[in-house]
């Protein structure tokens, strides 16, 4: 798990960087073709989809990230024509078609990648997006200084809970749905604690299901990320928040929902002491109820059938289907 100074064995929220040390880039140094084997920092090689490969067109193209269920994002062209291509297998839960629709809504009032083309075929998905600019708080540069990087992504989440407004959102991200849906994956046996982090893994399904129907009463509903991790906040060369990536579960939630999860992916990326500095950013005080319970149902809410990282170095290798991808 490249990337995190102080990473968790389970599942991280927003994924890893793949290859090389944090926020490393492999760049192509051509454009690939469909299908194409490229080395990786790695060490094992990096299968380019071939719905990739078009969106790329003749542009220069690199690999910039990889996640946990076998998404990977690449970069492509130069300047204005700079864009992201993220690509998920099929079977993966990734919902790019949602997360289209959650970026072309919120990109009215806040800065988030615009969705420039979308498409699906057996082996996947991808959504094509115009490159905000800025560089994720993981980059090694934001890593070496991290009471910049959580400054800038408590201020980030503040400014875009303020500004995303909740009566006009179409989408929920509320516990009560979201204990339903992990009730749903415990019935149909895919909710495994053991993929869980250390402080939940003591836990039964069962009794961190009864722990998560308590929920608490929400302190402020606001328009919420969804994944407030690290990675996902961009900021510019001064150190200012610059926009949000990864909307895919962005809905109308209790604001500790997204604070619980950035304070604690502050802590796997920067090491520990981070969480106050964040808060203050945003300027809240720390609610440990409330971050106890969102981090469970962070939990319970995970992905099913991802892939388990190792707790050090980069993701050596990916599987789409029988297809080893990275
Ligand atoms: N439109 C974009 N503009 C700038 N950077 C982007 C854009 N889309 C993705 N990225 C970069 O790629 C990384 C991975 O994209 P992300 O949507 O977070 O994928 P994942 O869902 O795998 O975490 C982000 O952390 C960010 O650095
Ligand atoms: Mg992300």
């Amino acid at each position: 798990m490249a990337g995190t100074a102080s990473p968790p064995p389970a599942p991280a929220p927003g994924g890893v960087p793949s290859a090389g040390p944090a926020g490393s880039r492999k760049t192509l140094s051509r454009w690939p073709r469909p299908g194409e084997t490229v080395d990786g920092v790695t060490g094992s090689g990096v299968t380019v989809p071939a719905p990739v490969a078009a969106a790329a067109g003749g542009d220069h193209c690199s690999l910039v990230w990889a996640n946990e269920a076998g998404g990977l994002t690449f970069a492509a062209g130069t300047g204005r024509g700079r864009r992201f291509i993220k690509w998920a297998p099929a079977g993966s839960g990734l919902d790019l078609p949602g997360e289209a629709g959650r970026l072309a809504w919120a990109g009215r009032y806040h800065p988030v990648p615009r969705p420039l083309s979308q498409g699906h075929d057996d082996d996947g998905g991808w959504l094509v997006t115009a490159a905000l600019p800025g560089d994720n708080a993981v980059s090694a540069h934001w890593i070496a200084d991290p009471a910049t990087a959580v400054t800038a992504i408590g201020a980030g989440l503040r400014a875009l809970h303020e500004a995303l407004p909740v009566a006009r959102c179409p989408f929920s991200w509320s516990a009560g749905r979201r204990v339903a849906d992990a009730r749903g994956q415990a019935a149909a046996g895919r909710l495994d604690p053991a993929a869980w982090h250390q402080e939940h893994r003591h836990l039964t399904a069962a009794a961190a299901l009864a722990r998560a129907a308590d929920i608490p009463p929400p302190e402020r509903l606001v328009v919420c990320h969804g994944d407030a991790c690290a990675p996902n906040t961009l900021l510019d060369p001064a150190g200012r928040w610059s926009g949000h990536v990864d909307l895919g579960l962005l809905g109308v939630a209790d604001r500790w929902a997204d604070l619980a999860v950035a304070t604690w992916s502050a802590e796997w990326n920067y090491g520990p002491g981070w969480e106050d500095a964040l808060l203050d950013a945003y300027g809240v005080r720390p609610d440990p109820e409330r971050t106890r319970y969102y981090r469970l149902l962070w939990d319970l809410s995970s992905l099913p059938g991802r892939a388990r990282v190792g707790a050090e170095g980069p993701v050596v290798t990916l599987r789409v289907g029988d297809r080893e991808v990275a």
